[in-house]
């Protein structure tokens, strides 16, 4: 909190200094107004961000537990549509407390609103086009598991809203995952074992006109089936294990949204 808080007052400072710079160095009532509404504006835009970390988290858990079993290679059993969509909505309730049948009454600007219906709807698409089909040529030939619908979720996302978000981890399997210098320090934070549970890193850039936020992961039983024990051992898809525990931190989300719509 206070890390954050120190970018969000830094922003705010750059951005006074910028706008204002050269004049008194006394501030008149309506200046501090406006860093105030600011500052709310930051607050309210890193909420926005830890949620749509928090539901493209939630996609893919609930992708990970439906998942079939271990011994059932190459089967191709996705979740039904509405089965997801009503676990996604559920399982986001429970972790942010929001709940996305009544988004018209929770306490967020209407542009996280919107960004969070889009979510839903680019998450849900991703489940309907990954469904066994005779009349459809698949998507690809890649399963449908978690790191591959949160690709693809966040790909379509991304084009439609431009806000950016990302899986990463600090020894990623796949070289599109891996972070850049500020993520990798997140990262990094997120590794020590003393690190509090489920809290974010943000920061505000001033140069890129955005905030970026960092959401981390952490391993549930049906993850071990691949990042698990034994370390170096192959999992069912080729990819030698990480030998994760249970509960472990096992990479982030990485969300960065521009300041401006
Ligand atoms: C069926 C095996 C499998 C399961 C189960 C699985 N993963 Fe992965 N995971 C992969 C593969 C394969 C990739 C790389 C996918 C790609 O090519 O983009 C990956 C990628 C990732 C990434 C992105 C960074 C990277 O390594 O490229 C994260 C983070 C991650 N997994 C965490 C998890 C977590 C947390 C769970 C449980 C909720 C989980 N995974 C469940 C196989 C799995």
């Amino acid at each position: 909190m206070t890390r954050r808080l120190g970018w969000i007052l830094t922003f705010v400072l750059v951005s006074t200094e910028l706008e204002w710079g050269g004049y008194d160095a006394v501030w008149p009532k309506d200046r501090l107004a406006q860093s105030s509404a600011e500052l709310q504006q930051i607050v309210d835009l890193e909420n926005t961000a830890r949620l749509l970390a928090i539901l493209l988290d939630s996609g893919r858990s609930v992708i990970n537990e439906n998942l079939p079993p271990p011994e059932s290679l190459g089967q191709t059993l996705i979740v039904p549509p509405d089965l997801f969509e009503r676990q996604l909505i559920e399982m986001f309730l429970s972790r942010s407390g929001t709940d996305l049948h009544d988004l018209d009454h929770a306490k967020l600007p209407a542009r996280g609103k919107r960004l969070l219906r889009e979510l839903i709807a680019v998450s849900k698409e991703v489940v309907v086009e990954a469904q066994p089909s005779r009349s459809r040529a698949p998507v690809d030939d890649k399963e449908l598991i978690p790191a591959v619908f949160g690709a693809r979720a966040a790909a379509r996302f991304s084009n439609r809203t431009g806000v950016r978000l990302k899986q990463t981890a600090l020894a990623p399997r796949n070289p599109a995952n891996a972070p850049d210098s500020s993520e990798r320090l997140a990262l990094e934070a997120f590794a020590d074992s003393n690190y509090p549970r489920e809290k974010v890193i943000s920061e505000v850039t001033v140069k890129s006109d955005s905030l970026r936020l960092m959401y981390p992961l952490y391993t549930t039983r049906h993850c071990l089936d691949c990042h698990g024990d034994p370390k170096g051992e192959r999992d069912r898809l080729g990819y030698p294990r990480e030998g994760l525990k249970l509960g472990q931190n096992a990479g982030a989300i990485s969300v960065m949204i521009p300041l401006k719509p």
